[in-house]
């Protein structure tokens, strides 16, 4: 086993000796800008990581981890679109330093460009993997077109949001991980352990993201602070103010969900503020604690070693504590 930085170095190794730069400029030069931004790289390091729990060399996994990466990367450039995002890691967006038309056939490419890297492994892997990932990013749309409706409802529930983000984030991180465990021809117990322990750990990264969406440091975030709120976005946070408010605060929030103010400032700061008041924010605290342990007692049935066990461990705590 090596450690996590060990991953993301060697991860950002292959992915520079790529060579995704070709012509026309104006379609892969937005590919290269937004993969070269950064990240955290928490999937691609997932999948390194799920093919050495079972015992195989991470190298084997690079190309699998490089696809989930870009996949990844498509779904950002498409969802900055939907979102009408400013900012990503820091930077301007794909369609804001370009335009819609480069931000919507730049994505494609790269959803194709993922494929592609699946064709570096033997047939019976390949099949697998394919269909694992065909599998997923339908999902993926799914999720985002649900994300997207749920704007515009005023009925949505704790279990269609749990749904809604299962689909639209957890189902992805669960995939890189499982990818590692086909890689590595594991049994099929082990797999789908493996895939329920990702889906979980997902599940508590898209809580934690919607709480940092709000809360986060704008000096550090990388994205728009309040851009959800901006979007009347029906989150974990917004679900449970609406469920602790009374009537009266309740129709308030309600009401500040339907407007679209020029200047969001205070709209952004009074929902904040219920958010906090009601509890909302302490419960979204306790949600992602709870789905991070969910995906702990996943391990705990797992026949791996005990020192695997806590790298996993570590990792998910990591990740409860993040701050971008
Ligand atoms: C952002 O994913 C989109 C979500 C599913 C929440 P990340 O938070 O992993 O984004 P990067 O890749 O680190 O920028
Ligand atoms: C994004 O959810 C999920 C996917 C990109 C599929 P968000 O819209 O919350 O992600 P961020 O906050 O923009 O990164
Ligand atoms: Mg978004
Ligand atoms: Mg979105
Ligand atoms: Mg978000």
């Amino acid at each position: 086993m090596h450690s996590i930085s060990d991953y993301q170095e060697n991860f950002l190794n292959y992915l520079e000796s790529q060579k995704i730069s070709r012509e026309p400029k104006s379609l892969y030069e937005p590919i290269h800008y937004i993969l070269s931004l950064g990240g955290k790289r928490i999937r691609p390091i997932l999948t390194l990581l799920t093919a050495e729990i079972f015992d195989t060399n991470y190298k084997e996994a690079l190309p699998a981890a490089l696809a989930v990466e870009v996949f990844h990367n498509f779904s950002l450039v498409h969802d900055d679109i939907m979102d009408d995002a400013p900012l990503r890691r820091g930077k301007e967006t794909v369609h804001e330093k370009w335009n819609l038309n480069t931000g919507i056939l730049s994505g494609d490419a790269m959803l194709i460009l993922a494929y592609q890297y699946f064709e570096k492994y033997e047939p019976k892997i390949f099949q697998s993997l394919a269909k694992l990932f065909s599998k997923t990013a339908l999902e993926v749309c799914e999720g985002q077109q649900w994300d997207v409706d749920f704007e515009n409802r005023d009925d949505v529930t704790i279990s269609e949001y749990l749904k809604m983000i299962e689909y639209k984030t957890a189902v992805l991180v669960a995939a890189a991980m499982k990818m590692g465990a086909i890689i590595a021809e594991t049994n099929e117990e082990n797999c789908n352990a493996i895939y329920d322990f990702g889906l979980n750990l997902g599940i508590a990264f898209q809580l934690q993201d919607d709480y940092l969406d709000a809360f986060g440091n704008p000096e550090t975030f990388g994205k728009q602070v309040g851009g959800d709120i901006i979007e009347n976005k029906k989150t974990y946070l917004y679900l449970k103010a609406l469920e602790f408010s009374t009537k009266e605060n309740a129709e308030q929030l309600m009401n500040l969900f339907s407007i679209q103010p020029s200047d969001n400032t205070e709209k952004i700061n009074s929902i904040k503020e219920i958010f906090n008041e009601t509890g909302a924010s302490e419960a979204t605290q306790v949600a992602i604690k709870e789905y991070t342990l969910k995906a702990f007692e996943t391990l705990d049935k797992m026949k791996i070693d005990e020192d695997k066990k806590a790298i996993l461990r570590i990792f998910g705590e990591n990740l409860m504590s993040r701050k971008v």
